[in-house]
């Protein structure tokens, strides 16, 4: 990982070859480049693959694919995820969101740590829940399909470091893998088959109903349809907030002064809670921490597409049938974009400073056709989510470190990040 961004870095944004063994994708890294494959050409540019090709039985053909299934659901969700919608669900997720946290006090209590990896999970997970399938799943369903989601997702590293190798030879992890999908089809089917029952004269305003509602029983493979569209957003939108709030608290730890002042703004927009949907726009630093946390640490990092035809990209010829990975953690990373890159620095993300900068040297949401849908729902939750933690809890690393990326296909830290929840208002630092 820290690899690829320094290839993008020596390269200075130019397009660099990579040698991987049995194959040698192309990696694009300059703004004016990744605007050029994920928009301005992106016809040319398909999300298929071999990189794809280990997700596929988990993700199925929906959301996260591409061609005439992509675009079917493309249309059904974006229509759902609007600003207006992902607020008409906000009181409700600011509701979970408290109560999950709430359940922390004892544990804060016990002075115990605290996984960050798992508990942000956890906290994601109960509000991406409650958005897909509305009350139409039991508390345990959802924690087993989280748990069956990690146990894939883990499982499937090795096809995803190896994806050139045929499905006849066994790797390790297949068995897991598939024995992972069967558990999250177990919970995902019944409930759409409820959802669809009651589907008719139904005015729900989770996804799963939008999803039963828009995929009339007509359609052939009309459940396969919803229960890939389901997993897919979940896959999008759990992982990537849970291992964005993972990172958070590392840098926190690293700037302490960051750390007060993101309180401090909590602290004086949200008191001792709950927080609010309407707290939200208030918690401008809050926001604009998380966006640095995000230059630094984009949880999609690497996302690889496949040039369908011959093309020039910045005066590199690429062939047709080759890969073409964009990086956000290399691009985000470019000296000639960004002023001392390595550097935690929120501030560049204070409003005034924003708008010079191009439009695809921060990308975190990706671009063009395929751009996250989650956008709006993650600029809502992430920050209620903090804000939520800190006006209970002054999360504090419990030592470890340095935090480095793991080689998975989400930028996860390869430590473990241990957290102690001391009480909110607590001043001192916890010595390692
Ligand atoms: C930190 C949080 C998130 C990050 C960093 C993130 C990042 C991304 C990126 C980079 C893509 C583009 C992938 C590509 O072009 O191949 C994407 C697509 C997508 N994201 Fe997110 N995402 C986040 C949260 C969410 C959430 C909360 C949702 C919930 C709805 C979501 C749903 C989706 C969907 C459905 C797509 C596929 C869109 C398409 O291909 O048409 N994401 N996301």
């Amino acid at each position: 990982m820290n690899g690829l961004a320094e290839l993008g870095m020596r390269a200075r944004g130019k397009v660099v070859r990579l040698n991987l063994g049995p194959f040698r994708p192309y990696l694009v890294t300059h703004p004016d480049h990744v605007q050029h494959v994920l928009r301005d050409n992106a016809g040319n540019y398909a999300r298929q693959g071999m990189f794809w090709r280990p997700l596929n039985r988990l993700l199925g053909d929906g959301i996260l694919g591409d061609g005439p299934a992509w675009e079917s659901s493309r249309k059904i969700l974006q229509a759902l995820f609007t600003t207006r919608y992902v607020d008409s669900l906000a009181d409700t997720i600011a509701k979970t969101v408290d109560e999950r946290v709430a359940e922390l006090d004892e544990t804060a209590r016990s002075g115990r740590t605290v996984d960050a990896a798992r508990e942000m999970a956890a906290l994601v997970n109960q509000s991406v829940v409650r958005v897909l399938f509305g009350d139409a799943i039991s508390r345990t369903d959802g924690e087993r399909l989280m748990t069956a989601y990690h146990a894939a997702d883990a499982a499937v590293t090795f096809r995803l470091l190896a994806p050139f190798m045929p499905y006849w030879a066994r790797m390790p992890g297949d068995r897991a893998f598939l024995s992972a999908v069967a558990t999250i089809d177990d919970v995902v089917y019944p409930v759409i088959r409820r959802a669809r029952a009651r589907a008719a004269g139904d005015d729900g305003i989770d996804v799963i109903s939008a999803l039963c509602r828009a995929r009339d029983g007509r359609d052939p493979g009309h459940d396969r349809w919803i229960r890939d569209d389901l997993v897919s957003v979940y896959a999008a939108a759990s992982e990537t907030t849970a291992t964005t709030l993972t990172w958070l608290w590392t840098e926190l730890d690293a700037h302490p002064a960051v750390a007060a002042r993101m309180n401090a703004e909590i602290e004086r927009v949200v008191g001792t809670g709950p927080a609010l949907p309407s707290h939200v726009p208030e918690l401008r630093y809050t926001t604009m921490v998380l966006q640095e946390v995000m230059r630094l640490h984009p949880a999609g990092w690497l996302f690889p597409r496949m040039a369908t035809g011959a093309d020039t990209i910045g005066g590199t010829r690429v062939k047709a049938g080759s890969m073409v990975l964009i990086s956000p953690y290399a691009t985000h990373r470019l000296a000639e974009f960004w002023d001392r890159p390595l550097e935690f620095d929120p501030e560049r993300f204070a409003p005034r400073t924003g708008e010079r900068r191009h439009r695809y040297a921060y990308f975190p949401f990706g671009g063009g056709a395929h751009q996250c849908l989650g956008r709006h729902l993650f600029d809502m939750d992430a920050p209620l989510m903090v804000a939520a933690l800190v006006s209970r809890f002054r999360p504090r690393l419990a030592g470890g470190g340095p935090f480095t990326p793991a080689p998975t296909a989400l930028l996860r830290p390869r430590q473990k990040v241990e957290l102690r929840l001391l009480p909110a208002g607590h001043p001192t630092r916890i010595p390692s």
